[in-house]
């Protein structure tokens, strides 16, 4: 469906990234928001508790009018408040984009294995350095997993000598636990760098089965995680890695001494002991996910992933056009979702809608039942229910 004056939002920056276009983009640097709900970032919408928002407030002019920190301190709050145990295998980065851009600038070279679909930056990145992508395509009939011994064999028929694996993989939301994770670090000793993406892990249940304060003990191993979404101020930029302390010392030499601003430096410093906030808020947001998935269920247009993070991958019948439904989705409902066209391993009839609090649920699933009974689609379970909520 293309952009006309009549609707809201302008389609037509779908086709400028592969990423979605920003929030920011669509509702003209915030100027006209027009009812836009985001469901295509997934983020942790119950943190940080008020008193810390607060308390940010009354402090961010010191914050714009000093220095901040270095890498080193911040990674101290960072180590605080994840539970890394020892600060000097943690790096700091400005999202963990930042990161990512220097491991694939500086450390993977010549040749990177990644399960497909997987977060853009660990594809197109890589790609346009020159490395060489290998890619195993994860299964509709699988349910999306991929079994450890399967990836092993794979990457070593590949040839790679990287690996990364994002652990819930974003847009699929399968898991591998953590046994499997050290199954694949113990069996690929030869890999020269395994990066296993976390970003996602603390929607992934209530003990999330991450390795963040194992693989410090492998030469060749990394785990990234961002910050942003899971403290629900990603326009902040916060994200880290952690590695043994070669690995870490050697990227630290290559980043700016300054690297993380001073605001999210003050907001770790205010989180860092914020456990039990954050530990409710991250169920909280799994008890959403659950319902969003239970939701899905009812449209019998979509196949239903399993999912361990807070999104669900869904893929819609053949015969339904993806893109003109997430069109129609935003131009008559604000609905801003994520189609996977243009990730590759996809296809636009594939779906990561975020989690997001029960009411917004209710508006994003009446406005699929509308749209797909428009699209002449109508079946039993949606035509009588066109009610506007
Ligand atoms: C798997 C994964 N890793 C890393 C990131 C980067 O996040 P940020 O730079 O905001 O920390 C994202 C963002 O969507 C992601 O999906």
């Amino acid at each position: 469906m293309s952009n006309t004056p009549n609707t809201p939002f302008d389609t037509s920056l779908f086709g400028k990234t592969t990423h979605n276009p920003s929030f920011a983009s669509l509702t003209k640097q915030f100027s006209e928001i027009n009812g836009l709900r985001d469901y295509c970032i997934p983020v942790n919408p119950y943190f940080p508790p008020q008193q810390v928002m607060d308390k940010l407030q009354e402090r961010i002019a010191y914050a714009l009018k000093y220095y901040p920190g270095s890498n080193q301190s911040i990674a101290e709050n960072i180590a605080q408040f994840s539970g890394v145990h020892n600060p000097k295998t943690i790096i700091a980065g400005n999202g963990s984009t930042e990161i990512i851009s220097w491991l694939n600038s500086l450390f993977i070279q010549e040749s990177l294995f990644v399960p497909v679909p997987s977060f853009g930056r660990w594809i197109e990145e890589p790609q346009g350095l020159g490395v060489e992508l290998h890619t195993y395509r994860y299964e509709d009939a699988n349910n999306q997993y991929a079994a450890p011994e399967t990836l092993i064999a794979e990457v070593k028929k590949s040839g790679a000598r990287n690996l990364v694996i994002c652990n819930p993989n974003n847009p699929t939301g399968s898991i591998l636990s953590r046994d499997e994770i050290l199954q694949i670090l113990a069996a690929l000793p030869e890999q020269d760098n395994i990066v296993i993406d976390e970003s996602f892990i603390d929607f992934s249940g209530e003990e999330p089965p991450s390795i963040k304060n194992d693989v410090a003990s492998y030469p060749n191993a990394w785990v990234l995680k961002s910050l942003g979404k899971n403290v629900g101020l990603h326009g902040l930029r916060m994200g880290f890695a952690i590695s043994n302390e070669n690995n870490i010392a050697k990227l630290r030499t290559h980043l700016p001494y300054w690297n993380v601003n001073g605001i999210t430096e003050m907001l770790l410093h205010l989180i860092k002991d914020e456990h039990q906030a954050y530990h409710e808020s991250r169920l909280k947001t799994i008890a959403d996910a659950i319902y969003l998935s239970e939701r899905f269920e009812e449209l019998p247009e979509f196949t239903v992933y399993p999912t361990h993070s807070n999104f669900i991958f869904v893929k819609l019948r053949d015969d339904i056009n993806g893109t003109e439904l997430r069109d129609r989705v935003l131009q008559h409902h604000g609905c801003f979702i994520r189609n996977c066209g243009n990730k590759l391993g996809s296809s636009e009839q594939y779906f990561r809608i975020a989690a997001r609090p029960a009411d917004d649920v209710n508006h994003l699933i009446n406005a699929f039942k509308i749209e797909l009974h428009a699209l002449g689609k109508p079946n039993n379970t949606t035509s009588n229910l066109l009610i506007a909520d």
